[in-house]
Order: structure tokens, then sequence, then C-alpha cells
């Protein structure tokens, strides 16, 4: 990022994860299954029961498209005017944001909010230069905040500095998928890991892991963790917290 280091601000950072217990992150269809999906939103999905005191949380470009926006074209103007430069803030005064990873700007979104239990979620798209006028044209005719960070690559840092000072964010949620919880955690941005660990397996060979390494944004390495607290829930489900260990393993 362009700012000196003394002035770079990051919100507190928590990756949260539904994992089966060999790594996998997608739905099964089994009860034990649903029962712990219910656990993990009610620890962090719910404005009246969620236990991390987050602001914001953030979810990769896919992870929405499946969950929100589900691969619909983004209904653009190609002709639109030039929209100003910089950052479009649309709500700085949100309950909670939800941050969209979307560096080339594909999410065919139709309103500035997802449901956060009782309350609304508003939405923040994080672009690079790559994003076209005529998405960012988009994202402001529906009032959705937009900041970019990056020329053709995100810069993670910079993304963070800016949710903790556009939009005041003091501790975030990574909700996933493996491609940005590897990113960030890669980063050194990451300061918790959450899993809740469903007593499932269905040992799919294709299916999205916890973390998944992506050139150019990620590699494989090998990074280690300290146990925080281990906690039975109910149905089997176990609920772990790790600290991020800042010396990479040898
Ligand atoms: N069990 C759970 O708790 C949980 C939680 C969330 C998601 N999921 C599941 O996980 C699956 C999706 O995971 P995934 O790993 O395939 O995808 P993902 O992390 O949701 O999204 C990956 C995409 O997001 C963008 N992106 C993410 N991090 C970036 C970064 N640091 N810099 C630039 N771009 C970045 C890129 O978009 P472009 O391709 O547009 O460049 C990238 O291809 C889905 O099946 C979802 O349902 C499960």
């Amino acid at each position: 990022m362009r700012e000196g280091k003394s002035h770079v601000k990051k919100p507190y950072v928590i990756i949260h994860t539904l994992t089966s217990l060999d790594g996998r992150i997608h739905a099964i269809d089994l009860p034990e299954f649903n029962s712990a999906a219910l656990q993990y939103e009610e620890l962090a999905l719910h404005a009246d029961t969620q236990v991390f005191n987050i602001d914001g949380y953030l979810n990769g470009r896919v992870t929405t498209d499946d969950n929100n926006t589900f691969y619909r074209a983004p209904d653009v103007n190609e002709s639109a005017a030039p929209v100003p430069e910089g950052d479009f803030l649309g709500d700085t005064n949100a309950p909670m944001y939800y941050v969209s990873i979307d560096p080339s700007g594909r999410l065919g979104w139709r309103e500035n909010f997802v449901n956060y239990g009782t309350r609304l979620a508003h939405v923040v798209s994080v672009l690079t230069e790559m994003a076209s006028n005529a998405y960012k044209d988009l994202l402001r005719r529906l009032g959705i905040s937009y900041v970019i960070a990056g020329r053709d690559k995100l810069d993670n840092a910079l993304v963070l500095h800016k949710l903790a000072t556009l939009f005041g964010m003091e501790r975030v949620m990574i909700g996933g998928g493996g491609v940005l919880n590897w990113a960030y955690l890669q980063d050194g941005l990451v300061d918790e890991l959450s899993l809740l660990l469903a007593p499932v397996a269905d040992a799919s060979p294709d299916a999205p892991g916890l973390f998944t390494a992506r050139e150019p944004l990620s590699m494989v390495q090998p990074h280690a963790f300290s146990l925080i607290e281990a906690k039975p829930v109910k149905e089997s489900t176990v609920w772990l917290r790790y600290k991020v260990n800042r010396e990479k393993s040898a």
C-alpha cells in the first residue's frame, strides 16, 4: 500500500468458517451439517446473537455469487457518463457492512443491502481499477459503496485500511471462501481463526477447502496456529479458535 507504515490502520480480523471433518467448506446434505450451519449463523450472521462483535464481514466473489447475486450479469449501462474518480461512500453509518471482494466488478447486485438477522448490512464493493466505468455507475445508482484498492491486483492491506478509516470498522470477519481466507492469511492480516467443525465428511476431491492457494493472489506455504479454545457445542459440533502464528513454520 502507498500510505506510510505509521498511518496504516487495520481492523481486528477473524476468519470464521464452517468446515467438514475433511476440511471442506461446501454444503453437505445431512441433518448434522444443517445443525452445524445454524450454529455457524448464530455465532456470526445474526445481529442479535453474533459473538464476535464485528462491524462488517468480507466474502469472496464466488461466495457472494453463490449466496446473494446468483451469477446474474450486472445490469450496466455501457453509455453511462464517466463517474467521478476514486471511492464512493453510500453509507458510512451502517450498523453492519457486507464487504464484497470483487476485483473486476462482476457481481450482479440489485440492491445495496443483504439481510443480517434483524438488521440490514450495507454492501461495500471492493474493486480494482480493472472495474469498468459502467460497473461503478451501476453501484452508484444502487447506492452501493465501493472502494478501489489496487490497479489490477487487490492490495489486501489497503482494503482493510480503507474499511477502518472510511467506514470506521474495528472488527471484521472473513466469511470465506477458501481463496479469500488464504490470501488474507498469507498477507499476515488475520488475527484469529474460528472453525466450526461439523461432524460430517464426504471426501469430495473437488470441493472448496478452508484454505486454497491461488496464484497470483497467494501461494502454497506452511503456516502454524496456536489454540485459544476448543469447545464442544451442540450435536457433536466442535468450535475451535486459534491465533495465527506470525512466524512461519519451518
Ligand atoms: N462453510 C463456510 O463457512 C463457507 C463460507 C464461505 C463460502 N463457502 C463456500 O466456499 C465456496 C467458494 O469459495 P472459493 O474459495 O472458491 O471462492 P471465494 O473465496 O468465495 O472467491 C474467490 C474469488 O474472489 C475474489 N478474491 C478473493 N480474494 C481475493 C483477493 N485477495 N484478491 C483479489 N481477488 C480476490 C476473486 O474473484 P475473481 O474470480 O472475480 O477475480 C476470486 O476468484 C462456495 O462453495 C461457498 O459456498 C463456505
